[in-house]
């Protein structure tokens, strides 16, 4: 009996281990997105309770008055401080640039090298047409920076001179990770989003249909994250923030997570045995 247990037990801990790894395998190749191991804003609008709501621009600018009021920029760590930066990150991220609250636009930079991101592409823009393709690792977004400013395209964005960099750089900003732009093109971008208003572009529509679902997997990783991202700081308080720029805030790197999302099925296993018998 306690062999066969064992060996159930060492195969499903074998079974979780490789779906773990074969979804991480998968990431790899299919998004061009931020944040890899994934807690999508979608979950994290369940778990902190939330909701995305592109019209109520109160409700953004009320969770941007609880962050300053709160302090939320020298200590991001607490449950009011993350689901008020949630609120905003999730609205800044997703809804049209024209509705964000000017508050909101400038307020983000505050929060978002230290709090944590949470994953959500721009809801579609009709009759735009699709986003070029942007190898993130290439430098090519910081070479369409460069090219928009020898072309002057912060004083006047025209359609051939200036819009197929600076879709490859809105791209680059949206959707790479982070170390993709340097820091001169992250912010630079912001002196071009008015003059080159007129250039949009969408990521592919099933990316868009997704990005609003919270699958029972989604939310269970969104769980585990936000768990061990507390019991991490909790651990090394002293660590500095995570994060710089526009990403994400859990800054431990692909293995890292994968490993803590490991030891969390481990724990999660232990804690079954444990119950059943
Ligand atoms: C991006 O560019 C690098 C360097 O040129 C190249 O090695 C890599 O294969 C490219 N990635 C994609 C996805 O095209």
């Amino acid at each position: 009996m306690k062999t066969f247990l064992t060996l159930s037990l060492a195969a499903l801990i074998a079974t979780t281990t490789t779906t773990v790894s074969a979804n991480e395998a998968e990431d790899g190749h299919t998004h061009t997105n931020d944040h890899e191991h994934g807690h999508k804003c979608a979950c994290d609008a369940i778990t902190y309770d939330f909701d995305i709501d592109c019209a109520n621009t109160q409700a953004m600018t009320d969770a941007l008055a609880r962050l300053q009021a709160g302090q939320c920029a020298s200590n991001c760590n607490n449950f009011a401080c993350e689901k008020d930066w949630l609120i905003v990150q999730t609205h800044h991220d997703h809804c049209p640039e024209d509705g964000i609250p000017v508050a909101i636009e400038n307020g983000f930079h505050d929060y978002d090298g230290v709090c944590s991101s949470c994953d959500i592409v721009r809801q579609e823009i009709p009759g735009a047409p699709q986003c070029p393709t942007v190898n993130c690792t290439d430098g090519s977004g910081n070479l369409a920076f460069q090219r928009l400013l020898t072309k002057s395209c912060n004083s006047q964005c025209s359609e051939t001179d200036c819009k197929d960099d600076w879709l490859t750089l809105r791209v680059a900003h949206d959707f790479c990770e982070n170390g993709a732009l340097s820091q001169s093109s992250e912010e630079g971008l912001h002196a071009l989003e008015e003059p080159c208003a007129n250039f949009q572009c969408n990521l592919p529509l099933d990316q868009i249909a997704n990005t609003l679902e919270c699958s029972p997997e989604d939310l269970k990783q969104a769980h585990d994250d936000h768990g061990d991202d507390h019991a991490d700081h909790d651990a090394s308080p002293n660590m500095a923030p995570g994060g710089s720029g526009n990403g994400d805030g859990f800054d431990m790197g692909s293995a890292g997570v994968t490993n803590l999302a490991l030891g969390a099925v481990a724990l999660f296993m232990n804690l079954l045995v444990a119950a059943l018998f």
